[in-house]
């Protein structure tokens, strides 16, 4: 049923319509028809990131269950949240530890800032690590979404490397451990181990995780990483759109399977 507004505010609708300034801001007529509707989609920057149709099995929640978009709006929390805590956060083995401690007691909602950065942060590995169980068990791995499954291999390695970067930050007992840890494991590589450790920590082999490290791990944290993922995650939803859409369930009433067949390129 489509509600119609009352004869007045049509009319003042239908003056407003034909005026040059709303005809600038929106270039097609009224979507009362497919053609406008399409319309729609193609002049909106934000829109046009959508396809014009989709299959109706993709928008059950039941097949996807909205885990990838999850994961998505997860990354933009954690991109604001970031943001405004590098406004209280240095990266010096002198300070850190400082301004974390004044995060969670003098600055005015900075325990809430810094739990809503954590807690994301935590909750986007288990959804990312979700989406991929469900995008392996309906077989969205399968041709032709080959390409964007190793696409998702290395964001998840990317969201991985996030949350360990993450972690020395506070540069407390916990965290100076862990990175400890981490870089003896990467001490350990087969022939090239000291040099990865060093790359990773900036240290010579005699040398502890130090200064060195807690830039080298803050630059990735903040503008490295963020950046190359947002990249691969604009290139992967670029994918489910050349790859026609989303898999099909096995068999939907809709229309049969596509996995293993070549599908339409949008
Ligand atoms: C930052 C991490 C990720 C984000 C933001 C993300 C986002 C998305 C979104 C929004 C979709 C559309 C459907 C849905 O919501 O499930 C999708 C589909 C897909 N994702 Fe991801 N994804 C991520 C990680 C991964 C990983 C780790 C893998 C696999 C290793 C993966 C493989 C795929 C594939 C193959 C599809 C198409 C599935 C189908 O057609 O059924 N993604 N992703």
């Amino acid at each position: 049923m489509i509600l119609k507004p009352p004869p007045i505010v049509e009319k003042m609708l239908g003056i407003v319509r034909s005026s040059t300034v709303w005809r600038s801001f929106w270039r097609q007529g009224y979507p009362s028809n497919d053609e406008n509707r399409a319309l729609i989609m193609f002049n909106s920057l934000f829109l046009h990131l959508h396809p014009v149709k989709v299959k109706g099995h993709t928008l059950k929640i039941t097949y996807t269950w909205g885990l990838g978009f999850i994961a998505f709006w997860l990354f933009v929390i954690l991109t604001i949240t970031g943001v405004v805590l590098m406004f209280f956060y240095v990266p010096s083995t002198t300070r850190a530890y400082q301004d974390i401690q004044a995060l969670e007691t003098t600055i005015p909602f900075g325990i809430v800032l810094r739990n809503m950065h954590r807690w994301a942060a935590h909750l986007m590995v288990l959804i990312v690590f979700l989406h991929m169980c469900r995008v392996f068990y309906t077989g969205g791995y399968k041709a032709p979404r080959e390409w964007n499954w190793v696409v998702g291999v290395n964001m998840l390695v990317l969201t991985s490397m996030l949350s360990f970067t993450g972690y020395l930050l506070p540069w407390d007992d916990l965290a100076i451990s862990a990175i400890k840890i981490g870089s003896q494991i990467a001490a350990v590589t087969p022939f090239i181990g000291q040099w990865v450790r060093g790359l990773m920590i900036g240290a010579t082999p005699t040398e502890e995780v130090g200064q060195n490290a807690l830039l080298r791990f803050y630059v990735l944290h903040v503008m490295i990483l963020p950046i190359v993922l947002y990249l691969l995650i604009f290139f992967h939803f670029w994918r489910i759109r050349k790859d026609g859409g989303l898999s099909l369930p096995e068999k939907t009433a809709e229309e049969p399977a596509d996995n293993g067949k070549k599908v339409l390129v949008n």
